[in-house]
């Protein structure tokens, strides 16, 4: 028997035919005297109906379950008029049982399958049984969702010149970049691989190689702490170009998006993109990557409160810092845990403390209210539109601090709202946006060096490039990230193919020590020697980028394998220890193994 029809096929037409179907039963329901059964393949489902009296299968009708691999022949036949199910593509059908071949009976599954349900089901559950958990029509959705989307890529690149080509997982060690995952080699004892965290470096190979135009479909892996739109193994659409500028990528990127989001939804988004300011993103939404879809911008009040008799913000100014505030309109009803967990998230990014002022019942309430004159209080409503059931919120710190303090207030509080249903946030509206002009470096306290915005081998703008020796942190980046309802779905920059720039960028800016630029980077020292294009790229994460077509909130659900926070896959089991014996062949000890 091979299977005539997917189960979404059948319809009024078909009736009267002998058809084979196959799939997995959804329901099997006993109405005396005869069985329902939806049978449910991947596009579909058909209602079967079953005799038991039929001589052909009626001992095999008792160890049909849900979930088992049937396979029936049977013939279509017209549902009567009050068995009409408008709600299925096959509702107007249903095939009468002729013969059942039962290929596997499923045991009960450890969770309801039905997509409603399962999405209340602990994850981990759904994640040590993820065969069943994709098996779900949401799943098989988000699934097809993602090989659309890669599959217009494809098309959109080979359409414009490119060439896919494939490079090494098992790459070198480099510095300035997340962790990165160490694999031994048994042939080189005592020597590592570092899994690629993007093809970066191999790419910009390519481009001293002449080939102009690649792109790869690229598996990264990064050891992170794992977040919702972190993995520690990605995909990549990872794109490098010759001869261009900003404004090439620019035009062929939102190509390259206005033909992913047609093909993989049947949406046309709107091009150009608007252009934003790394500063003014900071400035008004307090995130490089900032979420346009709401306001609740952040305000600067440094102008208003430089002369103040507050000394806690007028001092902040005085020493260079800057007072911020943003209005989270109607939240003054913000419970006590809400204002702690703020508070605490303020904290986290080096806030002293998280001044408000809540307007209720007509009367502004705040601890610091008292230190502002009736000016300043005038000019606050004025400034902020402050109204009855408003929350205002302050952060006084060095300008970068601030903003990042407010940005992360403000999404919060958008997230407290839309809690409250008085907020909407519409996963279906797509605020594309391009964030620019990045400073190409930014100071590092911990390490107290500069280390790259983006990485080392991003070009400064052209008439900055002066500037690296008197003042490095006003050179700006050939850096644009590409942004989608606030989150950073790609990043990319013009890439410096100057041999001498190149290594004046790693060891006087970044302060990398000449011998380790040597051993890590030397082999592309050498290789701009020998002609090297003037070249860009920009790579976009597949899994982000698939979860905001999806409407999904983290990107597990549209990874078919995914790691837990943990990164621990619960179906496998992995990782896993590894045996003495593979231990001896890779040269490695393993020291205090916790249990
Ligand atoms: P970048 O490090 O910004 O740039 O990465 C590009 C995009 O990859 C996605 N991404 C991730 N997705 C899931 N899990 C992760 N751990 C993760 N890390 C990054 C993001 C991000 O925007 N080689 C450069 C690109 C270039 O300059 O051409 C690069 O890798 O969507
Ligand atoms: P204090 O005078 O330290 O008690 O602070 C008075 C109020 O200002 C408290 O509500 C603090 O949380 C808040 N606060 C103190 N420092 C800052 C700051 N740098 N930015 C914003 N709020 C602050």
């Amino acid at each position: 028997m091979k299977k005539t029809h997917h189960c979404c096929q059948l319809c009024k037409a078909d009736v009267g035919s002998t058809v084979i179907l196959a799939g997995w039963i959804d329901t099997i329901r006993d109405h005396g005297g005869v069985f329902f059964i939806d049978l449910r393949d991947r596009e579909g489902v058909t209602q079967i109906v079953a005799d038991p009296a039929h001589e052909n299968y009626n001992s095999l009708l008792d160890q049909l379950k849900p979930e088992s691999v049937i396979e029936i022949s049977g013939k279509v036949e017209a549902r009567s008029a009050e068995n009409v199910n408008p709600n299925m593509v096959t509702g107007e059908i249903e095939v009468v049982v002729e013969t059942i071949k039962i290929h596997n009976i499923s045991q009960t599954p450890p969770f309801p399958m039905e997509d409603t349900k399962a999405e209340r089901v602990n994850e981990d559950l759904r994640l040590t049984y993820r065969y069943l958990d994709l098996r779900r029509p949401a799943m098989y959705k988000i699934l097809k969702t993602r090989h659309l989307a890669v599959t217009a890529t494809r098309n959109y690149l080979n359409e414009n010149g490119f060439l896919e080509i494939e490079t090494p997982s098992l790459f070198k060690s480099t510095p300035e970049g997340a962790r990165e995952f160490l694999v031994p080699s048994r042939l080189n004892p005592g020597h590592f691989y570092a899994l690629s965290q993007s093809p970066q470096q191999m790419k910009q190979m390519l481009m001293v190689a002449g080939v102009e135009r690649y792109y790869q479909v690229a598996r990264c892996f990064r050891d992170e702490d794992l977040r919702a739109d972190r993995q520690p193994e990605f995909t990549q659409i990872d794109i490098e170009m010759s001869f261009i500028d900003r404004e090439d990528m620019y035009a062929l990127i939102e190509g390259m998006l206005k033909r992913i989001w047609k093909d993989s939804l049947g949406v046309d988004i709107p091009t150009p993109f608007p252009r934003m300011p790394f500063v003014d993103a900071m400035n008004r939404f307090g995130v490089d990557k900032p979420d346009t879809r709401y306001g609740m911008e952040l305000q600067d009040l440094s102008d208003l409160f430089a002369t103040s008799s507050f000394k806690v913000f007028a001092g902040t100014i005085a020493q260079g810092g800057v007072v911020k505030a943003l209005n989270a309109k109607g939240l003054s009803d913000i419970t006590q845990g809400e204002m702690k967990s703020l508070e605490e998230a303020a904290k986290s990014l080096g806030a002293k403390g998280l001044a408000f002022i809540r307007v209720q019942n007509g009367e502004w309430k705040s601890p610091i209210l008292k230190f502002f004159s009736e000016e300043e209080k005038a000019a606050l409503k004025e400034l902020l539109n402050i109204e009855e059931g408003d929350m205002v919120f302050f952060a006084a710190t060095e300008w970068e601090r601030a903003c990042s303090i407010l940005g992360r207030v403000r999404t919060d509080c958008a997230a407290l709202l839309v809690k409250r249903e008085r907020m909407e946030l519409d996963p279906k509206q797509f605020n594309f946006l391009w964030v620019i002009d990045f400073p190409l470096m930014m100071f590092d306290e911990e390490e107290n060096r500069y280390v790259a915005s983006h990485h080392p081998f991003t070009s400064p703008v052209e008439e900055d490039v002066p500037l690296l020796e008197t003042d490095p942190k006003a050179v700006r980046g050939q850096h644009y990230d590409c942004v989608l309802n606030g989150w950073e779905i790609a990043g990319g920059s013009i890439r410096i193919h100057q041999p001498d720039l190149q290594k004046k960028v790693f060891e006087d800016i970044l302060k990398i020590p000449a011998d380790v630029v040597e051993s890590r980077f030397g082999y592309m020292l050498k290789a701009f020697k020998y002609g090297a294009p003037p070249h860009g790229g920009i790579a976009f994460g597949v899994e982000r980028l698939v979860s905001l077509l999806t409407g999904r909130s983290g990107i597990r659900d549209v990874i078919a394998f995914p790691k837990t926070q943990r990164g621990q896959c619960l179906m496998s089991e992995s990782p896993s220890k590894a045996t003495p014996d593979q231990l001896k062949n890779l040269h490695i000890a393993v020291v205090d193994q916790p249990e």
